[in-house]
């Protein structure tokens, strides 16, 4: 059982943003969460994370069996871990090559030799068709939205995650960037079938590359409908229809 989401409650300057948020993903199953603006998609990958900003008032994290809600962001990634940020950060004056190098000697626990690292990095950037000078420039500053994405991408195909999440990796893509990008996600799950995604967007499109088990809406806080990639194109064509959605569900 990869990670089991119980009952999560938060709220933020007194709105409840998560309520009762209950969901498992089990070792190598996709999940789709799509919900309107608001609903609190980010706000949940934020505290699968870890995020110190973000407090639940009630609920577990179980990640292998094992509750997670005292780990910090690192432990939680040393685990296995990764977000992709809905607005990757950028970080002044430290370059995108000595950021993976590091992360990467802190989750396998022994420094990676220059020779075997230069090589992985350029093949995943040969493969994400990324200019090798973004290698050397401090992480994101002045990367354009499709560079960031792709960055967060190479992140995963250096850092190998075993449960990875992606927020909003399809925003701001245009087509051929989506495609090196769904094409670089189907390839690694395809490598390492034991790896769990969550996905949240808003578009079906790239579900085309990765193919879901489950697609989940989110109103207010909480799943209120599951189904399958059926389910993902209703949305796209008839929006989240609300009406359909009982009282219940969306009250606080
Ligand atoms: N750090 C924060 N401070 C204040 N409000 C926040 C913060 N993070 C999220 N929120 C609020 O929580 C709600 C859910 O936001 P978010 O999780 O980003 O939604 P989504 O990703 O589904 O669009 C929004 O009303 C947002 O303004
Ligand atoms: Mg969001």
């Amino acid at each position: 059982m990869a990670l089991e989401l119980k009952k999560l409650n938060c709220t933020i300057a007194e709105k409840k943003i998560l309520n009762d948020f209950s969901l498992t993903i089990e070792e190598g199953q996709t999940h789709v969460i799509m919900g309107p603006n608001g609903t609190g998609k980010s706000t949940l990958s934020h505290i699968i994370m870890g995020d110190p900003i973000y407090k639940l008032d009630s609920g577990d994290i179980l990640f292998n069996n094992e509750s997670i809600l005292s780990l910090s962001p690192d432990q939680r990634a040393n685990k296995g871990l990764f977000l992709s940020f809905q607005n990757p950060l950028s970080i002044e004056g430290v370059s995108n090559s000595e950021f993976l190098r590091t992360a990467l000697a802190e989750k396998t626990g022994s420094k990676v030799g220059l020779f075997d690292f230069v090589k992985q990095m350029d093949q995943a950037m040969d493969d994400l068709k990324m200019d090798e000078k973004m290698l050397h420039r401090s992480i994101n500053k002045g990367f354009s939205g499709g560079e960031k994405k792709k960055n967060e991408i190479l992140q995963i195909k250096l850092l190998k995650p075993s449960f990875i999440i992606l927020d909003e990796i399809d925003s701001g893509l245009d087509v051929d960037s989506l495609k090196i990008v769904g094409d670089n996600l189907k390839r690694y799950q395809k490598e390492n079938p034991k790896v769990s995604i969550l996905i949240i967007t808003h578009y079906p499109r790239i579900l085309d590359y990765i193919k879901p088990d489950f697609v989940h809406m989110m109103v207010h806080g909480k799943i209120v409908k599951t189904g399958n990639i059926t389910l993902a194109k209703d949305i796209e064509q008839n929006g989240y229809r609300l009406n359909d959605v009982s009282e219940n569900d969306i009250n606080e």
